[in-house]
């Protein structure tokens, strides 16, 4: 059965501006794909061949646009969000970090954690994360799981790492790699991650970032991804000190992203690298060639003091730029304020350098929807053949005079949180709020 749905429909087919359908009406398929848009009832003619059934589902003055996909968070450092803003990245890793990541060992503690999180990914609208876990395997493998019984959409890293840091953070390689056979197991071979053969939840490669890793993790990542072909996110240029401390771990590489080019971690098998603070040059040249994407998490590049990173230059150069929360270097799940963010640090940026304009609103929504879904698929437009990922937004409460429809979204975006937030859909399925206590 087809549905057709109508509202105000806007989204980015392009970074530099918005489609807009006033009273619109969008088409999706019964395997939860977009099949077309249209701007009247009369276009909606063309979706009724034959006789298969149609519901038409009429959302009246409210805002329809696509979900949003949070590309790069750490789910283990939900309890210390909006805590430990006082150090830079490396002295904030051992004194507030890893001993948070420690307590995931405790299964009852991580569902507990994780159920909160998972929770209130689905209120802020955030249908498809790239998420960090831990070292630890079940906690790792009950955080898939909450996602898949929650029907949204993750690729979830069992973190490796077995240097500089706590000695129960330290996992050997055998065992790391034991651990993610077993949930590449679990979740892809014994496809228990598929839905309607849509893989909503797998698993990612996920070597913290070079100071974490012996040059015998690393090569055993690389192998994994190569073996399994699974996508790979980690850490890339955050901060001067970590660049500094790379230099000096993997001598003989030319450029930090170099060092993990060199285990097959940086675009054998797709890529995500969050923050890019510091790039530019080779590394830069390599992360178009390679097409690895970044993950620009402005919030925590604030509140760890890593710098800004030039995104409207990584645009112009045509990189694949999409918004991470990086809770909990980041502060705030919703990516609405990231858009935010993003748009008033590339401000700074600009009033710092002035040879480039600053980043827009359509490029803000752009990255947070289509550009970081394209990670996960055809996920973050409402083009045909994109999965129906959507949030109905009720702005009555922001909407007290003419506003035009793209004032009114830009007002959501600015003042709006999860309050606005009336439906949410995943893959053509409407996602109801996930359970937050344990057992039930
Ligand atoms: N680099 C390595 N680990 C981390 C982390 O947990 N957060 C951030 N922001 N950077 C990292
Ligand atoms: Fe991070």
């Amino acid at each position: 059965m087809k549905t057709i749905y109508k509202a105000h429909i806007l989204f980015t087919k392009e970074k530099s501006r918005f489609e807009v359908f006033e009273n619109g009406y969008i088409a999706v398929a019964a395997n939860g794909q977009v099949i077309g848009v249209a701007e009247n009832e009369q276009e909606c003619e063309k979706w009724k061949v034959g006789n298969e059934d149609i519901e038409v589902i009429d959302f009246g003055d409210r805002l329809l646009i696509p979900a949003m996909n949070d590309l790069h968070v750490h789910a283990p450092q939900y309890r210390n969000q909006g805590l430990a803003m006082d150090l830079e990245l490396l002295p904030w890793l051992q004194n507030y970090t890893f001993p948070e990541e420690m307590k995931y060992a405790d299964l009852g503690y991580a569902e507990r954690m994780y159920r909160r999180f998972v929770h209130d990914l689905w209120r802020f609208g955030t249908m498809r994360a790239c998420v960090f876990a831990t070292i630890h395997t079940e906690s790792t493998r009950l955080l898939m799981r909450l996602f898949k019984e929650a029907g949204m959409g993750a690729l979830v890293g069992k973190v490796a790492m077995n240097r500089n840091c706590p000695e129960s953070l330290k996992e050997s390689v055998e065992e790391m790699v034991k651990g993610y056979e077993e949930l590449i197991n679990d979740f892809r071979i014994n496809n228990l991650g598929f839905r309607d053969e849509k893989m909503l939840v797998g698993p990612i490669i996920t070597p913290r970032f070079i100071p974490s890793c012996t040059p015998e993790m690393l090569q055993a990542c690389g192998e994994l991804a190569a073996k399994y072909q699974l996508p790979v996110q980690s850490h890339l240029s955050e901060n001067q000190d970590e660049i500094a401390l790379v230099k000096t771990l993997e001598k003989d590489s030319t450029c930090y992203g170099d060092a993990y080019n060199r285990y097959c971690l940086f675009g054998q098998t797709p890529t995500v690298m969050a923050h890019c603070v510091w790039t530019k040059g080779e590394e830069l040249e390599l992360m178009k060639q390679n097409n690895v994407m970044v993950a620009h998490c402005p919030t925590s590049n604030l509140n760890v003091a890593s710098g800004m990173a030039p995104i409207r230059h990584f645009l112009d150069e045509g990189l694949q730029v999409g918004l991470g929360s990086d809770i909990s270097g980041g502060h705030d799940l919703n990516l609405f304020r990231i858009m935010v963010y993003a748009i008033q640090v590339s401000k700074m940026h600009y009033q710092q350098n002035h040879e480039q304009p600053f980043l827009t609103l359509s490029e803000a929504f752009w990255m947070a929807t289509k550009s970081a879904g394209n990670f996960f698929g055809q996920v973050g437009s409402f083009e045909p053949g994109y999965e129906f990922d959507a949030l109905v937004i009720d702005d009555s409460d922001l909407n007290h005079d003419n506003y035009s429809l793209l004032e009114r979204l830009e007002r959501i975006i600015y003042l709006g949180d999860d309050r606005q937030i009336v439906h949410r859909f995943c893959c053509g399925k409407e996602i109801t709020e996930p359970k937050i206590t344990c057992g039930s």
